[in-house]
């Protein structure tokens, strides 16, 4: 099939490449003339494991191109994406901007059927602005689909190819067709295609991404709960996580969820549920549990220095919100910056993939090391803040050598907590005794 995708933002050439991927030729489409160069001439502009080889191949064998000129890139295909930001607005609820905008053009474009398909996660009601956008240009034949991903940052080459779930929003019988062809071969194992109406599709995925933070939330509170009453929430988590209505999977206690994705799609959803007079009590919650979570290790780092932080330098392990990117957006590592630079500590800190977006972002406020245990020197205290498996099982003896107090905050728990005792260090982390 011929596909346009509108936007080479994270889910547009993910998207894009992985469509390319099974054998259809995709156009991606972007403003930045910079970044459209850059794309075209074979150069990757995320950080994406295992994307970069797909995306050279597809680039190679011409299924695969890049333009900044919208009418060129959609003339052929049948199907256009839009992957375009919907940032949240003043008011916490996304702006439509970008999304409206390019639907506004490609009214004054369409020539001829094409289904519109909203990639970028849009509150319910938007599939209807879209067309009511092409609308008020073009008086022909074309569909709106709403197909929200759910890309995990990380492991979206996976998520993209080999989908839990498809689902797809229409009422069209049309466009359900091409739609289903197209994601026939990313099914293949059995996973369903969900078809559905527009406005559950576009509410099926802010209510996924809202689940899944209720769920960290909730488990932040139990780890809360555990520390008070002597309790190892790594126990409770497995005792509950074993009954199959609940699941293993996103139980894991820590310093709060981060990322572009759950912050921004639980605040959405509060909005849009305001916006029809429903207070949405439990997302609210799930929001400040987090707000609160993200410092948690804050006042255990302040105790055990008798509240005195000026003068005291701290390693930092990790400033991605999660391991396996270079994506820094929410992430709780530089909430603790912030908090101990202004008690006046100081900071080195590594990350193995988001120092540049660090630096960018912060400058030189803290120090930058080259490895994890250059971080170490002089340190009075270490504080792990993303579970890259590089830190999993450090060199602990260097460790200790290097460091000047055999002391650190885990925030992602990722040593056993006696093993630590043993090696003689103080060792705290969430949810669990401290011994
Ligand atoms: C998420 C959704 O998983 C994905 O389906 C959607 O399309 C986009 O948002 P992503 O933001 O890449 O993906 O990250 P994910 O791996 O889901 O983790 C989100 C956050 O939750 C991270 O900050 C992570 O550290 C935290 N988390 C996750 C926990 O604190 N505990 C857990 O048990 C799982």
């Amino acid at each position: 099939m011929k596909i346009a995708v509108v936007g080479t933002g994270y889910v547009g050439l993910v998207s894009g490449t992985c469509f390319a991927e099974t054998g259809n030729h995709v156009t991606c489409i972007d403003i930045d003339e910079k970044k459209v160069k850059k794309l075209a001439s074979g150069t990757i502009t995320i950080y994406e494991p295992g994307l970069e080889k797909i995306f050279i191949r597809n680039l190679n064998e011409k299924r695969l191109d890049f333009t900044t000129n919208l009418a060129e890139g959609i003339k052929d295909a049948q199907i256009i994406f839009l992957a375009l930001p919907t940032p949240p607005g003043e008011d916490g609820s996304a702006d439509l901007k970008y999304v409206l905008g390019v639907a506004s053009e490609l009214g004054k474009l369409l020539t001829d059927y094409k289904v519109i398909v909203d990639k970028s996660t849009v509150p319910v009601g938007t599939a209807e602005k879209v067309r009511n956008a092409i609308a008020e240009h073009y008086k022909g034949e074309f569909d709106v689909v709403s197909n929200p991903e759910f890309l995990r940052e990380g492991v979206a080459v996976d998520d993209f190819m080999k989908p839990d779930r498809v689902v797809i929003g229409t009422t069209s019988e049309r466009a359900r067709k091409i739609m289903g062809e197209l994601y026939a071969p990313y099914v293949r194992q059995g996973n369903p295609v969900i078809y559905m109406d527009e406005k559950s599709a576009e509410l099926t995925k802010y209510a996924a991404n809202s689940f899944l933070a209720t769920k960290i939330s909730f488990m932040n509170e139990i780890a809360q709960l555990c520390e008070r009453l002597g309790a190892d929430v790594d126990m409770v988590r497995r005792g509950i996580g074993s009954d199959e209505r609940i699941g293993k999977r996103f139980l894991f206690p820590g310093i709060g969820y981060g990322g572009s994705c759950f912050p921004k799609d639980v605040q959405a959803l509060i909005k849009s549920a305001e916006q029809v007079q429903y207070d949405f009590k439990i997302l609210k919650a799930v929001e400040t549990v987090n707000e609160n979570q993200k410092l948690h290790l804050l006042p255990k780092i302040k105790h055990y220095f008798n509240n005195q932080l000026k003068g005291k330098h701290f390693a930092i392990w990790g400033l991605a919100f999660k391991p396996n990117t270079d994506d820094i957006r929410e992430a709780p590592a530089l909430y603790i910056i912030k908090a101990l630079l202004a008690e006046g500590a100081t900071v080195t800190a590594f990350d193995p993939e988001a120092m540049h977006n660090v630096k960018q972002q912060i400058g030189n406020v803290i120090e930058y090391a080259n490895d994890q245990y250059s971080t170490l020197n002089n340190a009075d205290a270490l504080i792990i803040a993303t579970e890259w498996n590089e830190f999993r099982t450090p060199d602990f003896d260097m460790m200790v050598q290097k460091m000047k107090h055999k002391v650190i905050f885990d925030g992602r728990n990722l040593f056993d907590v006696k093993a630590m005792q043993d090696k003689g260090f103080y060792y705290e982390s969430i949810g669990r005794p401290k011994m």
